[in-house]
């Protein structure tokens, strides 16, 4: 059973950050390797007011933790959902670390088995926080096990057999379940109904991202200008995590190639060197632009069809590659398939198919 208290995991990598300063003048490859494994965890916000971005979501945040202060009781169970890499988790911790109580995060595919969750829900304590990944994948059973978890804090478990059998209500620690997802419409009615706050992530501006790169930098003890800041910004699709894989890469780029500042200009070369254009697309985006423009016409296509010919995941085509390129319009979804609209076209150097601008 794949889980872990993120705290814990917190003061690790806070040790491990220590000594990685430790060996700072040691070579670099040694750091960068050392860097790695903490790196997500280093970076991490710890407060609200340190979380870039979701301003709306922070608002009401602020208002229901200060709330459930004041009342001391539990916060309201929570589903954050949206595309991958926005920061759900980050978000998550952040709330536990507000509240001052602990976090255990697990998510829905190991959650097999009734007594998964259930020995989960009961090693919770009062106040404490289940974070749960992928929440549309939990299987029925489980799924239902939570619903009296969730709402009177019980657990309904039977004994006995057939002709015996009896229902018992173990009572369980007043917890706050947060859910999260990349497909809220996956999830059932009744669970989603039993979740008082509902909210979803949003891309986040370049200004936004542009905070997060030089927060990111500033942790990372590299210097960066404001426009270099900007650029690796621009090129983040709105995803923080994407930035701040983006901001690592650069600064290797700036230390080997340049003076280890990360200037407009080095930011530019680095990812162009990593084939990452002005838009943020980067190989295989295109690639499926210009499966869709030249093999079939501009579209629709099924998705299926498009994972085969790019020899990529179904999967990680809808959730990982699909959702910037529809925000930003450059794809749209049919009943039919997929289609590359004009500013896709536009966007690759083609001329607008006339016969597809009609259809617009
Ligand atoms: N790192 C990842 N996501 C972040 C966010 N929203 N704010 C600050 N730092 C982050």
């Amino acid at each position: 059973m794949a889980i872990f208290s993120d705290n814990e995991s917190n003061k690790e990598s806070l040790k491990k950050n220590q000594n990685n300063k430790r060996e700072k003048s040691e070579n670099l490859q040694t750091k960068e390797i050392s860097f790695d494994r903490s790196f997500e965890n280093n970076i991490r916000p710890k407060k609200l007011d340190e979380y870039i971005g979701q301003t709306a979501l922070k608002n009401t945040l602020k208002i229901s933790i200060e709330a459930s202060k004041k009342r001391n009781k539990q916060i309201d169970h929570m589903l954050f959902y949206g595309p991958p890499g926005l920061g759900k988790t980050t978000l998550a911790s952040v709330i536990a670390n507000e509240l001052e109580t602990n976090i255990k995060i697990t998510s829905a595919p190991a959650l097999e088995r009734p007594r998964d969750i259930i020995g989960i829900l009961m090693s919770l304590k009062d106040g404490e926080i289940l974070f749960i990944d992928e929440i549309h994948r939990l299987n029925k059973i489980t799924e239902e096990i939570l619903y009296p978890a969730m709402e009177d804090f019980f657990l309904d478990m039977t004994t006995g057999k057939t002709q015996t059998v009896k229902t018992l209500r173990v009572p369980l620690p007043h917890f706050t379940l947060i859910g999260a997802t990349t497909k809220a419409g996956e999830l059932s009615g009744p669970l989603r109904d039993r979740f008082g706050i509902i909210h979803r992530l949003q891309f986040y501006t370049t200004e936004e991202l542009s905070k997060v790169v030089e927060r990111t930098a500033k942790i990372l003890e590299i210097e960066i200008e404001k426009e270099g800041a900007l650029v690796i910004a621009k090129r983040s699709r709105g995803t923080p995590r994407i930035a701040n894989r983006l901001v690592k890469r650069v600064a290797d780029y700036a230390i080997v190639k340049a003076n280890g500042i990360i200037t407009k200009e080095i930011a530019q070369e680095a990812l162009d060197t990593l084939h990452i254009d002005n838009s943020g697309l980067d190989t295989t985006d295109r690639a499926l632009l210009n499966l869709i423009i030249e093999k079939y016409d501009g579209g629709p296509v099924g998705l299926e069809t498009i994972a085969a010919a790019l020899g990529e995941d179904a999967k990680t085509i809808e959730d990982v590659y699909e959702p910037y390129l529809l925000q930003e319009g450059f794809i749209q979804r049919t009943p039919r398939g997929r289609k590359v609209s004009p500013q896709g076209y536009r966007l690759l150097g083609y001329k607008t198919n006339p016969a597809q601008q009609s259809l617009f």
